[in-house]
């Protein structure tokens, strides 16, 4: 181990989101207050194994705070220990190369690595802990799902996004009378689809956690129609499902994440005018608001966390406090053993630990219930 950090790494691995320039910017500007230098890796994993990298100062960090995206670029399909290898028959097989990632490290003298990402790209960074690199995770995702955690950095932006886009389609569905569907990310984890509902004024919200009841949502429909209400705003997460039935999703077993979540707004929004139409005859509409969540200007909120979180990952390096992610509970930043938040499962796995989800105790659910949203049971 070095006797003091002169040089670090950072990559920015998985899905991208609206705070991965804020956090570089950060790690950079802490950094070199401290006389540690900066090579940023290009593309998440693949800059450590073809040792991609740009030196990062204080200039090449300036005015990208606020900006979408990530200068160094994400990838979301390279797990280094179990790397996919397209052979010319067109097979796909697997090797581990995570030790030429390693070999990079030494040979560019970097003392200690920060990972951004979530929770793929912290079990592999679990995996280089275990083979000595000197590692630092930030929690990324829109999803909010990241355990031990109050907030993953991204989210909040996305929840902006998704108010924004409910507050327009509102409008639209009152001037049609319609039944406007809106589909918002999240995986497994209703966060952005709660919170964002409930801050655009969503009347339905339907989560993972809470599995729906079409039929109940088709009287609550037609209720609110007798009652007046001829247009209703339903906030649905991407995964969503039935009681009875599975999540929506396509599966391409050409990516390591094979399950692609996604349709269950269209579906949703064809089921009930299918059964609204000899009742009310209300058309419905749907949206997915897709990418848009994910890009675009950061808000304050999510940049004043990324600060945070970058300079904090630098002091937890200075401190040489390794293997861990930084996370915020409460005001308060703390570190977490990655082996707790990623599990402790073999090498090279490509799944990972538990994930965040809505409690049904969460006072978040309570407000949207006492605020008589409906939450499809
Ligand atoms: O995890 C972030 C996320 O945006 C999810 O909300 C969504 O399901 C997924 O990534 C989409 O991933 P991809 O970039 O592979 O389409």
């Amino acid at each position: 181990m070095a006797e003091t950090i002169k040089r670090i790494g950072i990559l920015t691995s998985g899905g991208d989101c609206s705070g991965l320039n804020a956090v570089i910017e950060s790690v950079v500007k802490s950094a070199s207050s401290k006389n540690i230098q900066v090579l940023g890796f290009k593309m998440g994993y693949d800059g450590l194994l073809y040792n991609d990298y740009v030196l990062l100062d204080n200039a090449s960090v300036r005015n990208i705070g606020h900006e979408g995206g990530s200068i160094l670029g994400n990838s979301n399909k390279t797990n280094l220990f179990h790397r996919r290898i397209f052979q010319e028959d067109g097979t796909i097989t697997y090797r581990d190369d995570s030790l030429i990632a390693v070999k990079n490290l030494q040979n560019d003298s970097v003392d200690a690595l920060v990972v951004v990402g979530g929770d793929g790209s912290m079990t592999s960074a679990r995996d280089f802990a275990r083979l000595g690199v000197n590692v630092v995770c930030i929690p990324k995702t829109i999803d909010n799902d990241v355990p031990y955690t109050d907030k993953t950095f991204g989210y909040s932006t996305a929840v902006e996004r998704i108010a924004d886009a409910l507050c327009s389609i509102k409008t639209t569905g009152y001037s049609h009378n319609r039944i406007m569907v809106l589909e918002v990310m999240g995986r497994h984890a209703g966060w952005l689809a709660l919170e964002g509902g409930l801050s655009g004024d969503a009347d339905i919200i339907l989560i993972p956690e809470i599995p729906y009841n079409i039929e109940h949502i088709t009287e609550r429909l037609i209720q609110r129609y007798k009652d007046g209400f001829k247009s209703t705003l339903i906030c649905v997460s991407e995964g969503s499902h039935a009681v009875d039935g599975k999540v929506t999703a396509t599966v391409n077993t050409k990516y390591p994440d094979s399950v692609k979540l996604g349709g269950v707004g269209t579906k949703i929004a064809y089921e009930l005018e299918e059964r609204l139409k000899d009742v009310t005859d209300q058309e419905v509409r749907c949206t997915n608001l897709g990418y848009v969540q994910r890009g675009g200007n950061t808000n304050y909120s999510d940049r004043i966390l990324s600060f945070r979180y970058g300079s904090y990952a630098v002091d937890t390096i200075v401190k040489k406090e390794y293997g861990v992610m930084v996370a915020i509970r409460g005001e308060k930043l703390v570190t977490v053993p990655l082996e707790d938040v990623v599990g402790n499962g073999p090498m090279g796995e490509t799944s990972k630990g538990g994930s965040k989800n809505v409690d049904e105790d969460s006072d978040l659910l309570r407000c949207a219930r006492s605020m008589g949203v409906y939450l499809g049971e």
